[in-house]
């Protein structure tokens, strides 16, 4: 049986389907993604893919699979992938949530911190040459300590910031599909209708998954009912935001600053406007990216193809309903 391997992976998990006597097929490059068409044509012999939130797999690919069995994605988001048409043809998707959950929570808060205290700003001031001295009121951010967060998307990742939060003695605020009785009871979060949350909160942090319902929901308005000081994170999808009207918002100092590592199309080009923006601080989707965790991730990813392969039970399955 085929395996098709969209990006080069670390041989130890590469090693997996070796002993499993799979035929491997992989994409050879760690950068960059296998261009749409090769995607398409190798996707036709296969019998399982592994994949990554940078490859489209839609109802064309799914469709022309014919002996495809089993897709499996190395990371939580599955926004990339047709389920609906997975679902139609019964292959299972396997994704893996859970063991980035505090990777990318670290991560977020990283944002939140080096976008609150303009770490980045600071070190290309010097790196410019421009530091003649202290001052008193040199690159001075946002206070932290005691301010109020907001976190839109209070999943297992939203939980993971807010422990951390703690640590900061915020308050915490949070917007989600349904209450989440564990963050209200446990961390002490405050449910609020998205305005509410909007227009309460220092600190934003977008965490929604990607859905038709989140496309662009924080766009112009979201962003004017915002406190002028306040600072927008985003670590889950681009498309949950308007790019454009944050660009506007930030410009025009209607926020303070945004933490960003996540694009509505990735890779963000260079001369983006967002990028021309001191106020901005960007990162190339690498939210889960901590060694140990990626390493992870891959295994899972692996251990899915295998099963699926097997015909058995996926641990973490997007459509359960074709996988009893
Ligand atoms: C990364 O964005 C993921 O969905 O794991
Ligand atoms: C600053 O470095 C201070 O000592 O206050």
């Amino acid at each position: 049986m085929k395996v098709l391997i969209t990006r080069k992976i670390p041989q130890s998990i590469v090693k997996l389907f070796e002993d499993s006597q799979l035929e491997i097929h992989m994409w050879e490059h760690e950068d960059e993604p296998m261009p749409h068409e090769l995607l398409l044509k190798e996707s036709r012999q296969a019998d399982a893919i592994f994949t990554n939130v940078s490859d489209r797999i839609d109802r064309e690919l799914i469709q022309h699979a014919e002996r495809l069995k089993v897709i499996s994605t190395m990371a939580v988001g599955f926004n990339n992938i047709d389920i609906a048409e997975a679902t139609r043809r019964g292959i299972p998707v396997g994704h893996t949530p859970d063991v980035l959950t505090e990777a990318v929570a670290d991560l977020t808060f990283s944002l939140l911190l080096s976008s609150a205290r303009r770490v980045v700003e600071g070190m290309n001031y010097i790196k410019a040459g421009q530091w003649k001295s202290w001052g008193p009121m040199l690159l001075t951010g946002q206070k932290v300590q005691g301010a109020t967060l907001g976190i839109i998307g209070m999943g297992r990742i939203g939980e993971g910031v807010a422990r951390r939060a703690l640590g900061f003695d915020m308050n915490l605020l949070y917007f989600n599909r349904n209450r989440k009785v564990h963050a209200e009871q446990r961390l002490g979060a405050k449910y609020k209708d998205l305005d509410s949350l909007l227009k309460q909160s220092d600190f934003i942090v977008m965490l929604a998954p990607s859905t038709p319902e989140t496309y662009k929901m924080i766009g112009a308005r979201e962003f004017s009912l915002m406190k002028s000081n306040a600072v927008f994170i985003n670590t889950s999808r681009g498309a949950n935001v308007d790019e454009q009207a944050l660009y506007s918002a930030l410009k025009d100092g209607k926020i303070w600053a945004a933490g960003l590592d996540v694009f509505e199309k990735e890779p963000i080009s260079p001369d983006h406007p967002l990028l021309q923006l001191d106020n901005v601080i960007a990162l190339p989707h690498i939210g889960s990216a901590n060694v140990e965790t990626r390493m992870k991730m891959a295994e899972i990813a692996a251990v899915h193809i295998l099963d699926g392969l097997l015909g058995k039970r996926l641990t973490h399955c997007v459509n359960p309903e074709v996988n009893v």
